[in-house]
């Protein structure tokens, strides 16, 4: 090991279960020992890396402790202060490396005094992985006052579903655009982005200033992306052609579609009943019928055998329906989603744009209708694969982006729709979500359990602390290092896909990042010359 490096303290004490305490050395400054921040522990055979997730102020005698003033400096006082006073760390240790620099789980402890150490900035590599044309590894930031990049395993993180949390400012969305462009450029997955605030496919605002934007997806993959939208009109005026006007025929809508709305509709149960009468007697037709049926609810009611008044509060409810441009009642001469799962099986990712089609019911349906296809698309694909993997390509794994997943993913939901079947098994068949949040304590606590790895910044209330930490392990370390966070730009990130629990500054999306972003002129002309050909 490198003997340049400085050591700012020692262990005194500690557990494998709690983890250790280390003792600060005095002329080491407290200012620089941070929450978050990774430490490294000499214990002889391994190197034990560790974050420090607190940090206490200690007196060898109380009463000197409460009788000491700080602005006392004369020579006895400044002595007795230093021997009376000390400060201690709590780090957990997190990774270990042999002297060939193997990574291998925590199992054992560096033995009492062992010297700590600063982190350096090469074996964060060591550990992390390195970022290389050919490497799944992925740069999304760096350790708290380090330069080192901190990197993702993309091919671990698309075999599961996956989450960014935050209050709002925190640079969800930023992140999420970061990791987007990781999965592109890398290819580890194809990616269906429901962007209900139009801010993933062309430029999007950047706070602070309201005259600086950033590139969206579209303008930094070009040929990676297509672009769907619900508002053809305002994702025009923001400078670009659709790929693909969306709009979906009452044809396509079941009744499936309407139990994720429910909530934001108010639907009673028995109104859902008497939607599945219609659709049972009317089949595709079921939405058509009953938005026509505006004068003849009563004998609509008889027909069906279904009560009068939950048909006519179904009626009332869905009615709404007709206000959304989208929608038509007559059937389309091409579906969109079949267009849409084209797009994703060559392998180009879609940005679905809602423009000002921003209602959470809008949102509501069509994330539903085109999942729920996707679904049905997925697992008949999966099944292909598995009866004969000689003569059917593999999948390749798909990442569905929803912000507001809380809307989706809510314990109600999660148990009744398509979203909640995505979280817990569709990895099997090659799906899985990229959940964007504000609440996580609103989500399902059985999907919280299968998410593989989480990116958090900060959080406010304790309920959504309690419920993104639950079952990490150590899961009281890293609440006290999560609720040290910046407001902005810092991460807690944790799971499947990352070697150790670390805390980030997220790595800037600006210009820097655009240009080692971009595939070269090749990759782009080879995948142009296949976006053109779709359609
Ligand atoms: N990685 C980053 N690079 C550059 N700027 C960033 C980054 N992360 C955050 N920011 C800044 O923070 C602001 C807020 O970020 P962002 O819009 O992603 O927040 P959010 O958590 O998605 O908020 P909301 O919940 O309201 O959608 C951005 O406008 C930008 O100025
Ligand atoms: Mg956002």
């Amino acid at each position: 090991m490198s003997n340049i490096r400085k050591q700012i303290g020692h262990i005194i004490s500690g557990s494998l279960t709690e983890g250790l305490t280390m003792r600060l050395a005095a002329d080491a400054p407290l200012d620089q020992s941070k929450a978050g921040r990774f430490v490294c522990i000499d214990g002889g055979s391994y190197r034990f890396f560790s974050l420090i997730s607190n940090i206490t102020l200690n007196a060898l005698s109380d009463d000197f402790a409460r009788t000491s003033r700080a602005t006392d400096n004369s020579f006895t006082s400044r002595i007795l202060r230093k021997n009376n006073f000390f400060t201690t760390l709590s780090v957990k240790p997190l990774i270990m490396l042999d002297a060939e620099n193997n990574k291998l789980p925590v199992k054992t402890l560096p033995s009492h005094c062992s010297p700590v150490f600063e982190a350096h900035d090469d074996e964060i590599g060591l550990i992390f992985g390195t970022e290389s044309p050919h490497s799944s590894f992925f740069n999304i930031g760096a350790p708290l006052d380090m330069h080192s990049p901190v990197c993702l395993d993309l091919s671990k993180f698309a075999e599961r579903s996956n989450a960014v949390f935050g209050k709002t400012g925190t640079g969800k969305t930023f992140i999420t655009r970061i990791l987007l462009s990781g999965l592109i450029n890398k290819k580890a997955a194809v990616n269906l982005i429901f962007d209900m605030h139009s801010e993933y496919g062309l430029q999007a605002r950047q706070e602070g200033s309201n005259k600086h934007f950033v590139k969206g997806l579209k303008t930094l993959f070009p040929s990676q992306i297509a672009i769907f939208s619900l508002d053809p009109a305002s994702t025009r005026r923001r400078g670009c052609a659709p790929d693909c006007e969306v709009v979906i025929g009452y044809d396509e809508i079941t009744v499936d579609d309407i139990l994720l709305m429910s909530e934001e509709l108010s639907l009673h149960p028995t109104a859902l009943e008497a939607a599945y009468l219609l659709y049972a007697r009317h089949k595709t037709q079921w939405l058509k019928v009953l938005l026509s049926s505006e004068s003849r609810i009563k004998e609509l009611a008889q027909e069906l055998g279904a009560h009068v008044e939950s048909l006519g509060a179904l009626h009332r409810k869905l009615k709404r329906l007709e206000l959304f441009s989208f929608l038509t009642p007559e059937p389309t001469q091409q579906s969109v989603v079949k267009k849409l799962l084209t797009y994703l099986d060559r392998g180009i990712s879609v940005i679905l744009e809602f423009g000002h089609q921003t209602s959470m019911l809008s949102y509501l349906l069509v994330t539903g209708i085109i999942t729920r296809h996707i679904h049905h698309h997925y697992v008949e694909k999966t099944e292909h694969f598995l009866a004969n993997p000689s003569q059917n390509p593999e999948p390749q794994k798909l990442i569905i982006t929803i912000e507001e997943a809380h809307k989706f993913l809510n314990t109600q939901a999660a148990k009744q729709t398509i979203f909640g079947t995505i979280a817990r098994e569709m990895r099997k068949y090659y799906v899985s979500l990229l959940i964007v949040d504000q609440r996580p304590s609103s989500i399902d606590p059985e999907v919280l359990s299968q998410v593989g790895t989480k990116l958090i910044a900060q959080l406010n209330d304790d309920r959504d602390i309690q419920g993104v930490l639950t079952g990490a392990p150590d899961s009281a370390g890293l609440k006290a290092v999560l609720s040290t966070l910046d407001s902005k730009k810092q991460i807690l990130v944790l799971g499947h896909a990352i070697t150790m629990p670390i805390v980030l500054k997220t790595r800037e999306y600006d210009a820097t990042f655009y240009k080692e972003i971009s595939l070269n002129a090749e990759e782009e002309k080879d995948t142009k010359q296949l976006i053109n050909t779709i359609f």
